[in-house]
């Protein structure tokens, strides 16, 4: 097709050429012809005149002998020559009075002598086309007679079509030679030139390393308009985004339909959604303590399409259809869940071990070393093409959006791509991304980047972790970054890394629902066995060493250390859901909790009131809900977190606008909710001085924040997140389909 197109611009150029060699060739033949007939007119001229001096002496003497037969004898001799027709001798009073036997009839001395005047040379008689010549003969210095030469001219003829022939022929090679010139130049420029703007509309430079100095040269004019006019519809279509201020499921279904013409969205995830496991001989179905599940779960209900995940629940086989598929969420079926099974061995090394022990300790920054085992790895490669396989059969097009998430699954993209070269591959990381160095550490790190690098669009939650990112590609492999629009482009594939901070559903979803927060208060404290001005602080978590949750009880500790006033009047409930328990730095870490938890109860629990109610079993969202609801202060204190959903969910479940949240600089959501106490966790005397804060803040200043927070909240909720991202990947879309035409028509 290209070739094709190439070869049609060459056409126009190549027609009018062909035309204008014909029309020369029209005008350059008779000039030719003209040409080598002047020339042979010459030519037998001095032939002539070469052949009259010959004969002229011998013809002289035998005049003189008047012996007849031997001037004929003489003349017949002189014929021999091919070319020479007839000779014939005129006397002064214009008589024929010798002649060869061929001499033409037609010609007699007089029309001889008349035609020699007029430098008519070249005659044609019934047998041809013949040149006269008279040439004097003279004796003594007087003229006798004169000499009439024919010669044939039917040669020249010949000659002459053979040279008009030679000079079509020259024609006709020219043509040609200058028209695949023409093509193969016009095919070279053209394909450059394409490729410029193709790379152009991809949003990469137009220089390449090996590129032509040429075609650079005469695209950057173009370039430089084309990218700007790119960048100002970009720029409109963000402002319009920004503007969109309330952001729901119906906006994100609408963008769907509207901006990806309705494509089935396919979610990946270890984590799935919905959980089916067996309780007392009974079926049943939980939500998982995961952040990635709170944000990527509202998002799915909005748009349908299918969801892939470890199906991780005892009952999960029991449950699903022969396609490994089951409707949820269970009491309103909106989309498809696709199960993959694992065996122990697969999930011990690809999940517990190569993510859980190598990858996760290595984007957090918690000083816990990161363990990287050959075998693991093997079993990471092993589920990730798992993964990709069924991606690929779950797609009902060549094209399909792919949502793929965090840490589990860095190879997918890469192996998606490979598969379905035509996807577009959203790649959400939802926790950190450490600087290179930090990364370096990982045995296979090239293997991942080139596999994250699949990617369309690569999200992290802050422009931190983008930059981290581009540095550690940078770093480690061979590729060319666009810091201008935060593009990396890697063997022919550019994937864009921006930063999307993600949220949780707006309105949450038991809004005006619930009891008001006072009856929940209440309740929680009779259920607690707490008088009714009691105080309560609440942590939200898994069981994970990154999430200060040690740092946290120190603090509790010193706060009432510091505020003894408090004591018996102040409990703090830790919700900590069992996560990745099989692995000895996890049990490690719970022991160390319960340690803790014990010896700050020893010291400042009061008539059985604990200081520290450390609830460590799996609570579904609801009921965690209600511990917001109730709860004065939330503590997130991550050592280092991605985002934190626990803070964002906390604001959302605070309708009443009070409540204080203390939260950790080292979270994504430090970088949005600046009405929080924000601590540093490792900081014992200050977040102990934030929690007393807190507990002590006049109500009007928690509105004011809790109100500016909830805001916030709001208008950048998980539609917002999942909108913009989509958007981003429709804009790519769009981009690639006006690159792909331009290479079809080319
Ligand atoms: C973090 C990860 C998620 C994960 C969640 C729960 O939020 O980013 O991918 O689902 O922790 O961990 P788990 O290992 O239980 O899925």
């Amino acid at each position: 097709m290209r070739g094709f197109r190439s070869l049609k611009l060459s056409l126009r150029f190549v027609i009018p050429l062909v035309v204008a060699l014909g029309l020369l060739a029209l005008a350059v033949v008779p000039l030719v012809d003209k040409l080598t007939l002047r020339w042979s007119v010459r030519d037998m001229d001095i032939r002539s005149r070469l052949i009259t001096s010959t004969l002229q002496d011998p013809l002289q003497e035998l005049m003189t002998l008047e012996n007849r037969q031997k001037i004929n004898n003489l003349l017949l001799r002189a014929t021999k020559d091919e070319r020479l027709l007839a000779l014939g001798f005129c006397n002064k009073e214009l008589k024929l009075i010798y002649r060869t036997p061929l001499f033409p009839a037609e010609i007699s001395c007089s029309s001889a002598n008349e035609n020699n005047r007029k430098s008519l040379h070249l005659i044609t008689l019934p047998q041809g086309p013949v040149h006269l010549s008279v040439n004097a003969i003279e004796q003594n210095g007087t003229q006798i007679g004169s000499l009439v030469l024919v010669h044939d001219m039917s040669y020249m003829v010949r000659r002459s079509a053979d040279t008009r022939n030679y000079v079509i022929l020259l024609f006709i090679v020219l043509g040609v030679v200058i028209s695949l010139i023409t093509v193969f130049v016009a095919h070279l420029s053209w394909q450059g030139w394409m490729e410029g703007v193709r790379a152009m509309l991809r949003g990469e430079g137009i220089i390449k390393p090996f590129a032509q100095p040429a075609i650079e040269s005469e695209l950057q004019p173009l370039v430089g308009d084309l990218k700007t006019l790119l960048r100002s519809l970009d720029a409109e279509r963000r402002l319009a985004d920004d503007s969109t201020i309330t952001w729901s499921p119906d906006t994100l279904r609408k963008l769907l339909h509207k901006q990806l013409t309705g494509e089935k969205i396919i979610v990946v995830s270890n984590r799935e959604p919905y959980i089916h496991s067996i309780k007392d001989g009974e079926i049943q179905v939980h939500r998982p303590a995961s952040g990635l599940v709170t944000a990527v779960e509202p998002v799915m209900r909005a748009c349908s399409g299918t969801w892939i995940a470890h199906g991780s629940g005892n009952a999960d086989r029991e449950t699903v259809d022969a396609h490994d598929r089951v409707m949820v969420p269970p009491d309103m079926p909106e989309y498809n869940l696709r199960r993959i099974w694992m065996s122990e061995e697969e999930e011990k090394g690809y999940y517990y071990g190569f993510a859980n022990e190598g990858l996760w300790p290595l984007c957090h920054i918690a000083h816990v070393r990161p363990v990287f085992r050959t075998s693991d790895w093997e079993q990471y490669v092993r589920i990730n093409q798992r993964f990709a396989d069924a991606v690929v059969k779950e797609a009902d097009s060549d094209n399909p959006v792919v949502l793929v998430q965090d840490y589990h699954f860095a190879l997918l993209p890469g192996m998606i791509r490979k598969a379905l070269p035509k996807s577009t591959i959203i790649t959400f990381w939802h926790i950190p991304w450490p600087n290179p160095e930090s990364f370096g550490i990982c045995p296979w790190r090239e293997e991942l980047l080139k596999g994250m690098l699949g990617s369309t669009i690569l999200g992290f939650h802050t422009p931190y972790h983008c930059k981290n990112f581009l540095e550690t590609v940078d770093r480690y492999l061979e590729t060319r970054i666009e810091h201008e629009s935060s593009t990396i482009s890697c063997r022919g594939q550019l994937t864009m890394v921006e930063s999307y901070p993600i949220s949780i559903q707006w309105p949450p979803p038991w809004q005006g629902e619930l009891p008001p927060v006072e009856q929940t208060k209440a309740e929680i404290l009779a259920e607690l066995g707490l008088p009714s001005d009691y105080l309560l602080g609440v942590g939200v978590d898994r069981m994970d060493y990154t999430k200060g949750i040690l740092e946290r009880f120190n603090a509790v500790e010193r706060m009432l250390e510091l505020h003894p006033e408090l004591v018996g009047r102040f409990s703090f409930i830790q919700i900590a859901a069992p996560s990745r328990s099989v692995l000895e730095e996890y049990r490690a870490f719970e022991a160390r909790l319960y340690a803790l938890e014990k010896r700050i109860n020893e010291r400042f629990s009061r008539d059985g009131r604990k200081a520290i109610i450390l609830k460590a079993e799996h609570h579904e969202p609801d009921q965690v809900n209600r511990y917001y609801r109730a709860a004065q202060v939330c503590m997130v204190t991550s050592l280092h977190d991605g985002m934190n959903l626990v803070a964002k969910e906390y604001i959302a479940a605070r309708d009443d606008e009070r409540g204080v949240l203390v939260l950790s600089q080292f979270t994504g959501a430090a970088n949005e909710l600046y009405e929080a106490l924000i601590v540093n966790p490792y900081h014992v005397e200050q977040t102990a001085e934030a929690l007393y804060q807190g507990l002590t803040m006049p109500e009007y200043e928690q509105q004011e924040r809790m109100r500016s927070m909830r805001a916030q909240v709001r208008d950048f909720n998980v539609y917002r997140w999942a909108g913009r991202m989509l958007l981003d990947a429709a804009r790519v879309r769009q981009r690639e389909k006006l690159a792909a035409r331009i290479g079809r028509e080319s």
